[in-house]
């Protein structure tokens, strides 16, 4: 058997292909060198545990690296990996010679890894967001230019199966020409509550949440409507966290008023929670369940947002984060018709439809959206290893690839929102927060 006659039958055939098409490493016709910085929730379960599961013919993870030394060894044994563990970064690199670094760290500390990375000459996968500040992102988007290296955001967002039909939809033109988007994001008492529990409720790490959460939402906007954000204008409050109460503590499990607090909550009843956090708190001293009422939050929790593309679309954001549901709902309204994603549910109420409404026509429900894949964020996640790791879908009509111009715009709509709201609304031209 000659060699292309052997490459093409071998296993390695997929992941050359998938190799070729995602990284400009020298990664072909053998499994990817993975290395991951940062091994807390996101790294060590859905970049860790499920990359091990999964893609093991394709993927070999060498090496983890954390600032916690703890939560690194944590880490290694819940992934179940031989891959060596490192606190310093360089070494790491040096050591094990990874053809590509996955960033899972806090979002404040993406850029210097990223950068790192590829200076160091690898290749990088980050989770979003990209960066937190407008410094960040100029200083990634030149070392890419000068390092040539490849940069993968990973927006599982992309990979909803809904969020995929619309994105055909729009593509096939239901609505003819998109004129307005409103997207509304609702956390409830629960899921945006955890937010301010964390490292996400000081702008240093987090960038505030219409960087850390709303670059997903922000990236889908610009993804779905193929245009380039122009201008933003935004309002933003802390109206119910932070210094909005009149008791707090310094986390749940010290907490006097556990009793009539109905945030309190108790990290130690997860394992996984345990093992990760709490029994790391000695080295870093990050209290996983820390006050919601914390004086010291400075993100959020009320915020509207007004975005202008280059193709005119206006699109109208706004994210709240103490409801008694949660969901999203998304309209597209077209010069043909309106498209309508409504995804929520809780405290008995429950909307979850994607609608097509033709102007002047009828209104139907969209009910084909092919298989459901197992997998974290309802199969999102299974989607995104699948385009990564194996290469598919080949052709990618839907464009669910993103680099890093498509991480930095969806990074800079939410700090240009966040400057507007610093400068009491002004608006923000994305063009002079960076050049892209
Ligand atoms: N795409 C998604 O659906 C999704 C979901 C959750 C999280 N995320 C992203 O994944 C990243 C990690 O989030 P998480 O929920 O796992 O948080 P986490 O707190 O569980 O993990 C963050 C890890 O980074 C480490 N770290 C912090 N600063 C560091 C530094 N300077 N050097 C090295 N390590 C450092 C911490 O010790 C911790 O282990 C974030 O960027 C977040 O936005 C994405």
């Amino acid at each position: 058997m000659d060699r292309r006659k052997f490459i093409a039958s071998s296993s390695a055939a997929l992941a050359a292909t998938a190799y070729s098409s995602n990284l400009s490493s020298a990664a072909s016709q053998r499994k990817l060198r993975m290395a991951i910085v940062g091994t807390g929730s996101r790294g060590s379960f859905t970049w860790g545990q499920e990359v091990v599961k999964g893609y093991s013919d394709v993927v070999e993870i060498v090496g983890l690296c954390d600032h916690n030394g703890k939560r690194v060894e944590a880490a290694k044994k819940l992934i179940g990996t031989n891959a060596s563990t490192f606190t310093d970064f360089d070494r790491m690199i040096r050591e094990t010679k990874p053809d590509t670094v996955t960033v899972t760290t806090v979002d404040g500390t993406h850029a210097k890894y990223i950068i790192r990375a590829m200076e160091l000459g690898c290749d990088v996968m980050s989770e979003k967001p990209l960066c937190t500040d407008e410094q960040q992102c100029q200083a990634i988007l030149d070392a890419q230019k000068k390092t040539g290296k490849k940069i993968t955001v990973t927006f599982n967002a992309r990979h909803g199966l809904k969020d995929k039909k619309l994105k055909s939809m729009l593509l096939e033109k239901a609505i003819g020409e998109v004129i307005s988007v409103d997207f509304h994001e609702y956390l409830d008492t629960s899921h945006g509550a955890d937010y301010f529990r964390r490292w996400h409720r000081l702008k240093a790490n987090s960038g505030t949440l219409l960087v850390h959460k709303a670059s997903h939402h922000f990236d889908q906007a610009n993804w779905w409507l193929n245009s380039t954000p122009v201008s933003v204008t935004a309002f933003g409050e802390l109206k119910y966290y932070g210094r909005n109460n009149p008791f707090r503590g310094v986390n749940c499990r010290t907490c006097p008023h556990k009793q009539q607090c109905k945030f309190y909550w108790d990290v130690t009843k997860n394992e996984r929670h345990v093992k990760l956090y709490t029994e790391c708190e000695s080295e870093d001293g990050y209290l996983r369940d820390g006050c919601v009422f914390d004086e010291k939050t400075d993100i959020y929790d009320t915020m509207s947002v007004m975005v202008r593309y280059e193709n005119g679309v206006q699109l109208n954001y706004t994210a709240n984060t103490y409801l008694p549901y949660e969901g999203q709902a998304i309209s597209f309204n077209g010069t043909k018709g309106r498209i309508d994603l409504n995804g929520f549910s809780g405290g008995g109420f429950k909307n979850d439809e994607l609608r097509l409404t033709r102007s002047f026509g009828k209104s139907e429900v969209i009910t084909d959206f092919g298989p459901r894949r197992e997998g974290g964020h309802g199969g999102s996640d299974t989607s995104l290893h699948d385009l990564i790791f194996r290469g598919l879908p080949k052709e990618d009509p839907l464009s669910l690839r993103a680099d890093f111009r498509d991480g930095a715009l969806a990074s800079l709509i939410g700090i240009a929102a966040r400057r507007s709201i610093e400068r009491g609304g002004q608006t923000i031209k994305i063009n002079d927060l960076v050049k892209l």
